[in-house]
């Protein structure tokens, strides 16, 4: 694969290293350091920005042009004419399915999508306000006590029930830590519901009456799944990557990922944005927590905007925004004050020089919250949907890792710590 080469020279006395450059199909090439180590040498990245961890076929984004890639199909166009479980198939096998694959696959998902009837006991041992995303890190891991037959990594068809099994349970398991944080009983799944429509239909029916799943709010449901199905190597995604690559389980590295995705600077700040808005109340109070935002010494970052590749509009805050326009209308919540704020918010930090000079765009998790909103599920579930949709896009990183070569994953240091020193008895102190 190597042509090209870059040469590093250290000093004068040695020869210059050279280093093959790599080019894959699309995207920035990359410079193979593997050889520094035997010439005492490290790379020091810290946050990765520059780094290639992996070489992988299944997402593409350029930051520049805010284009995003699922297998080479843009998510404007899946999200305008595929949904979501094509979608997960795309991801995990690199083709859209036809009728019949498509037909047996959204058949298997349907299949998987009860959990253990021993998973209810973990939801007791929670009190009834821990955080949702809590009880996922802990149910999700919890998978691996259960399903023994999906354990071995080196069994292709091992891995691929795993698969079947996170992308189906995920929503039933979501659905069970909301019904346990407000006190009411679990929904079984119903195999004659979609995907998006099953998973509101836990989220909101009771046994004491029918619960009819409105298809414009399925739709919108299955829509942000499908935004949020994959995106590349991110933190989240990283952290799969690191846990996989020593052999764990793949119910604990998907644990692994959603205790990554927690975090409000990645998957936590479509809450993080329900909240600020709220904090925000009124579109008269907009400047200051702008310049907020702008001040150096303040922690304050207007959330939902940044993003560590994206210099451009995040595709997918384009079509979330599109999708939030649709269900506040389908809802005739078109005058939300939460939306009417975020509206004036994007314009004012647009036109703003300093989001401008930084290239601060909304991204995915900007409207999203709004949306969900929308839908009735509350703030602290939000992370939890984000999770629930980018599982296809963890398994498939994790099972193109774990089916190809791979090494345990191991980074060094710049060590600036004390120096070696002898230990200094207790009564010399
Ligand atoms: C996700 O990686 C992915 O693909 C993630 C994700 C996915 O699908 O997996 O896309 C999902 O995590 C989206 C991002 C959600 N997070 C937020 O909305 C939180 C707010 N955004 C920021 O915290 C920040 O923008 C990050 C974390 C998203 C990106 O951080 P970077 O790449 O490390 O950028 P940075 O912190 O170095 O910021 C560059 C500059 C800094 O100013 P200077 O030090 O250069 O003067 O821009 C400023 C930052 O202070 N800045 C912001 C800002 N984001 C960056 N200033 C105000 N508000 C913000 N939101």
């Amino acid at each position: 694969m190597a042509e090209k080469k870059a040469t590093l020279s250290l000093n004068d006395k040695e020869p210059a290293l050279e280093l093959p450059i790599y080019s894959g199909s699309m995207g920035p090439d990359v410079v193979n350091v593997q050889s520094l180590t035997a010439n005492g040498l490290f790379t020091y990245d810290p946050g990765f920005v520059s780094t290639a961890s992996c070489e992988s076929k299944i997402t593409f984004i350029d930051g520049g042009k805010g284009t995003l890639l699922h297998r080479g199909y843009p998510i404007e166009q899946l999200a305008e004419h595929s949904d979501y479980l094509e979608t997960c198939y795309l991801l995990l096998y690199g083709e859209l399915p036809n009728k019949k694959e498509k037909k047996h696959f959204e058949k298997t998902i349907t299949d998987h999508t009860m959990v253990h009837e021993q998973m209810i006991e973990f939801f007791s041992g929670f009190r009834r306000d821990a955080h949702p995303m809590a009880i996922m890190c802990g149910v999700v891991g919890a998978l691996s006590a259960f399903y023994h037959d999906s354990l071995d990594i080196t069994n292709e068809r091992h891995r691929e029930v795993a698969a079947y099994r996170l992308i189906s349970k995920m929503p039933t398991l979501a659905s069970m830590a909301y019904k346990y944080s407000i006190g009411q009983p679990f929904i079984y799944p119903r195999n004659d519901l979609g995907y998006s429509g099953n998973f509101l239909h836990m989220m909101f029916a009771t046994p004491c009456e029918d619960y009819e799943v409105n298809p414009v709010l399925a739709k919108a449901m299955d829509r942000i799944f499908l935004l949020h199905a994959d995106h590349e190597q991110n933190a989240s995604t990283s952290t799969v990557r690191l846990a996989g690559s020593s052999g764990a389980n793949p119910f604990a590295c998907i644990a692994a990922g959603i205790a990554a995705l927690w975090g409000p600077a990645h998957g936590g700040a479509n809450e993080a944005v329900l909240n600020m808005l709220a904090e925000i109340g009124d579109a008269k109070n907009i400047d200051t927590f702008i310049a907020k935002a702008k001040d150096k010494d303040d922690p304050f970052r207007l959330m939902g905007f940044g993003h560590r590749v994206y210099k451009n509009f995040d595709p997918r805050a384009k079509v979330m925004k599109q999708t939030c326009d649709e269900v506040l209308n389908e809802l005739g919540l078109h005058d939300d004050p939460l939306f009417k704020i975020a509206k004036r918010l994007e314009k004012i930090a647009l036109e703003d020089e300093y989001f401008i000079k930084k290239k601060l765009y909304p991204n995915v998790d900007f409207y999203s919250g709004i949306i969900l909103k929308a839908l009735g599920i509350p703030t602290e579930m939000f992370t939890v949907i984000f999770a629930t949709g980018r599982t296809p896009g963890w398994i498939a990183h994790w099972h193109e890792m774990i089916s190809g070569e791979y090494r345990i994953g191991r980074p060094r240091q710049l060590y600036t710590g004390p120096v070696k020193r002898d230990f200094i008895a207790l009564d010399k102190r």
